[in-house]
């Protein structure tokens, strides 16, 4: 037995049209996982779809998470590709701004994509008739809510809100055999960090990459971290924070 091997379990991926959650298909589906695919845009599932091995069973949900009740759409996925033994809430955004444009709405359409709809999922198929009798969620938190950095109040706060939040349902969720932890990175060479390195500039840019001793990481440095998380191989860790960041938090 290959105690890292995702065989016979099926992962709810958010956020897995790009990126890190896209990483997260392909390397889950390598290690011989089911998948379900959940994003906004069905041409980039079924992309990312396309990526991964014949040999696993996939499905799509196409739906933004902050404004469907998934609760029908993960059942009849349950029903076809098998009861979920894994998730990974890799849906995000992330903003750097100055303190002064923090407007509440963005407070909240941060934390409602960032924070609530995982920890809504999570309540989702922690429902005995959706899940494995042996479950691990992974939440994708960042760097940023264990260190500060320039313009990322509400960011950071939202992150800082998954880490913490996975510390308490951890405990909660034992009983049930559901393991609970998450993963924070430093900068990943995805869309997102495109998008932040043009809003801050080519300066601000190097600044940050030269404070990470490995140079920044890449999606696959991520979706490793979840399939070890997501394994047999980690059956006693739950509650963590598992920092993948390249050395930028020392
Ligand atoms: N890239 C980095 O440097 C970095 C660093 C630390 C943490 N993270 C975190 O990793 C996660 C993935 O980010 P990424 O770098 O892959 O960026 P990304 O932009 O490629 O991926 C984010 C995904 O979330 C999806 N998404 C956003 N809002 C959604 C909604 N309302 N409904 C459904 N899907 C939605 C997007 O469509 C996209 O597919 C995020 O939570 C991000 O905060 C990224």
């Amino acid at each position: 037995m290959n105690a890292f091997s995702l065989k016979n379990k099926t992962v709810l991926i958010t956020g897995a049209s790009s990126g890190i959650g896209k990483s997260c298909a392909v390397e889950c589906g390598k290690h011989g996982a089911n998948l379900i695919l959940l994003g906004r845009n069905k041409e980039r599932l079924e992309e990312t779809q396309s990526q991964i091995s014949k040999e696993v069973k996939t499905g799509i949900i196409v739906a933004d998470i902050t404004q469907e009740n998934l609760e029908n759409s993960i059942a009849e996925k349950v029903e076809s590709v098998g009861k979920i033994s894994g998730f990974i809430h890799c849906a995000g955004i992330e903003k750097t701004l100055p303190f002064k444009k923090h407007s509440a709405e963005i407070f909240q359409e941060i934390f409602d994509i960032n924070v609530i709809s995982g920890f809504e999922i999570a309540k989702i198929i922690s429902q005995k008739k959706y899940r494995d009798d042996v479950a691990s969620f992974v939440f994708i938190a960042s760097v940023a809510g264990i260190v500060g950095e320039i313009g990322k109040t509400a960011y950071s706060a939202s992150k800082g809100a998954v880490i913490s939040g996975v510390r308490s349902l951890a405990p909660e969720l034992a009983r049930n055999n559901i393991r609970v932890n998450s993963i924070s990175p430093a900068m990943i060479n995805t869309p997102i960090l495109e998008k932040m390195f043009e809003n801050i500039g080519e300066e601000a840019a190097s600044e940050i990459i030269k404070k990470h001793p490995l140079g920044i990481g890449t999606a696959e440095d991520v979706a490793n971290a979840c399939v070890f998380l997501l394994s047999d191989a980690a059956k006693w860790i739950t509650g963590s924070n598992l920092v993948v960041d390249g050395g930028y938090s020392i």
